[in-house]
């Protein structure tokens, strides 16, 4: 199964792709967990790419093409994948068709998490996330047991230097200009699924995966 999730800041990418990837035993890939572990591990492409991120702008094409040319490189692939933060525009969504069809694959379908304003600042300006483990965890939607410390692994939780209110509505913003092309180009290709992300986040779950099933 080749799946996508769209959807903007906050709408729930990561939370929900963790939980079909457990599911549906599938990669999880994540352009913007792969463009913060560049950042924390000082690389070139992470120097970069942060100058961007915190401005709440896109990272060049340029770059995030080759990093994830190169995690589809990796094996795990093969049994499917779950693409989480790609692509945001027509350019990088006409750029995977390329690299999947080089790959003699193609996409089964793209989700498109709706979500409302006041429930994206809500979700993001309370957001934490595990920094050994990148699980996900909210102040008050879905607290930790323990203030600050990773019910998986016992990490230190953090909040992302892109959550601060300013940087989120630029982020939104950007979403807004690109995003509905993207869902046009989807449409056209018959693959996209719009699901109501502003629910619980197990009921949104069982959607995916009751829709995900028709792929298997
Ligand atoms: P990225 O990390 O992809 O950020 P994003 O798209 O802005 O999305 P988020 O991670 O903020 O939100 P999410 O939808 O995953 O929500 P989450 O599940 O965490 O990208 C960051 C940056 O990297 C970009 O701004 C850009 O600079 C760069 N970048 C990345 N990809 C790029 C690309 N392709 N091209 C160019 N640049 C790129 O949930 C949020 C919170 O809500 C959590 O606390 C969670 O616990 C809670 N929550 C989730 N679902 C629910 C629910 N249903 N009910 C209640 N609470 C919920």
């Amino acid at each position: 199964m080749k799946l996508v999730l769209l959807g903007p800041p906050g709408a729930g990418k990561g939370t929900q792709a963790k939980g079909m990837a457990k599911e549906l035993k599938l990669a999880h890939i994540s352009t913007g967990d792969l463009l913060r572990a560049n950042v924390a591990g000082g690389t070139a492409l992470g120097l970069e790419a942060k100058e961007y991120m915190n401005k709440g702008l896109l990272v060049p094409d340029s770059l995030v093409t080759k990093m994830l040319e190169e995690r589809f490189g990796m094996p795990d692939i093969k049994t499917g994948f779950i693409l989480d933060g790609y692509p945001r525009t027509i350019n990088q969504a006409k750029t995977l068709d390329k690299i999947l069809s080089a790959k003699k694959m193609a996409l089964d379908v793209v989700f498109d998490l709706d979500s409302s304003e006041p429930v994206i600042v809500q979700r993001l300006s309370g957001r934490l996330v595990c920094r050994k483990c990148g699980a996900l965890f909210h102040k008050t939607n879905m607290p930790p047991k323990k203030n600050m410390v990773c019910d998986n692994c016992s990490g230190e939780l953090y909040q992302r230097d892109d959550d601060k209110e300013e940087t989120i509505r630029k982020r939104l913003a950007v979403y807004r200009q690109e995003v509905a092309a993207l869902l046009d180009y989807y449409k056209k290709g018959n693959i996209l699924f719009t699901v109501s992300a502003d629910q619980e986040a197990g009921v949104v779950l069982k959607k995916i995966i009751e829709k995900a099933g028709q792929y298997r």
